[in-house]
């Protein structure tokens, strides 16, 4: 275990090893993760990644701050920017402590062609003394809150220990690696091979090394820290359709029809009300899709929700449901009975 200074904020009091909810642009929004820390807290999560020069951007800023939203029962959560102007990486840092976030993460792996372009993303990896640059004046920026960076392990071949080499000089708090090259995208499994050698490069440092990459979950989180001695996993994909991945308590098979329709619900309203039309609608129904799984009648569920465009549409659908699949789950007698068993899953609930 890592002793950490107080210089490193939260990161300091968290115990390790550190179980990370992934930034997922589009996915881990902070309607998503309320409906996920509700269910299972992981012990940091991140908020999907906003421009730096964007929220430098009088024009720009309006519609980037929903990306900064967050509710206190997430916290810590780390806001994550990217950019390759050390000055507005700077003044970002700023606006993102002014919001209260508890940590600044900067973006240096996202392999997407229009951020890569403008030199950004994993595209530092290319421009090490750029990056170093960067993370100081983010650093300087977020002062007093912790800095991390999340990268991947090289841009077209692995170059990881050269590349950590520069990261660390730097002293962010920690790095996540995602163990993959730019060049490979998502198209390869993840490099797990190469993640010993960089837990023992940041040994004598005090910078947490994080690693991310196909991890399915908690058990498999373990697997993987036992294997390389990292200090944390970050877990992105394997969220979808489970957003009760960081609940140790539940098991998969022990979430219910009537836990899913809930999950349903309060995903729809929390949406609508923490992004009141500054979001499209449309963007929920792939979270309602991967709800609406392993129980009988949600085929015919999930066709309903594919063109649902507001919340009242996705109450409508669950009410059908509910008064279709009645003779199956019978949710008006475990409504009056209290007693949420559907299917015969999870008893005395
Ligand atoms: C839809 C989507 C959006 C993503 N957005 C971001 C992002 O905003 N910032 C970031 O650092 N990584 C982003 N990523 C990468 C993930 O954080 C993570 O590194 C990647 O999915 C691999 O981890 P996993 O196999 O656990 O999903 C995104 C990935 C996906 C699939």
């Amino acid at each position: 275990m890592k002793v950490l200074s107080k210089k490193a904020g939260f990161w300091a009091r968290l115990k390790q090893p550190i179980y990370a909810l992934a930034p997922m642009e589009d996915v881990t929004d902070a309607a998503f993760r309320l409906v996920i820390a509700r269910r299972g807290k992981p012990d940091v999560a991140f908020a999907e990644f906003a421009s730096a020069d964007g929220l430098c951007s009088e024009r720009g800023r309006p519609n980037l701050m929903k990306l900064l939203y967050f509710d206190e029962i997430e916290r810590p959560v780390v806001a994550q920017i990217f950019g390759e102007k050390p000055d507005n990486m700077y003044k970002a840092a700023r606006i993102c402590k002014e919001v209260g976030f508890d940590g600044v993460d900067i973006n240096m792996g996202c392999p997407v062609k229009k951020v890569v372009r403008t030199g950004c993303g994993s595209a530092l990896i290319n421009t090490p003394e750029l990056a170093r640059e960067i993370i100081q004046a983010v650093q300087a920026g977020a002062d007093p809150l912790p800095v991390s960076v999340k990268t991947r392990i090289g841009y077209n071949e692995i170059v990881l220990e050269e590349w950590l080499g520069h990261l660390l000089e730097v002293e962010p708090v920690a790095v996540t690696l995602h163990l993959r090259t730019r060049r490979e995208m998502s198209k390869v499994d993840a490099h797990w091979e190469v993640m010993p050698a960089a837990v023992k490069q940041a040994e004598n440092t005090s910078t947490l090394i994080i690693g991310n990459g196909d991890i399915r979950d908690l058990d498999h989180a373990d697997q993987l820290i036992a294997e390389t001695g990292m200090d944390g996993a970050m877990l992105g994909r394997a969220i979808y359709g489970n957003a009760w991945l960081f609940n140790r308590e539940l098991r998969p098979e022990h979430i219910t029809v009537h836990d899913r329709l809930e999950l349903l619900e309060e995903h729809s309203l929390l949406y609508e009300n923490v992004f009141g039309g500054r979001k499209n609608f449309a963007i929920m129904r792939k979270h309602l899709l991967a709800h609406t799984t392993g129980f009988f009648g949600c085929r015919e569920l999930r066709q309903r929700l594919e063109t649902v465009r507001c919340a009242a549409d996705v109450l409508d659908a669950i009410a059908w449901f509910t008064a279709e699949f009645d003779h199956i789950h019978q949710f008006s007698s475990h409504k009056k009975t209290g007693a949420l068993t559907a299917s015969g899953n999870r008893a005395g609930d």
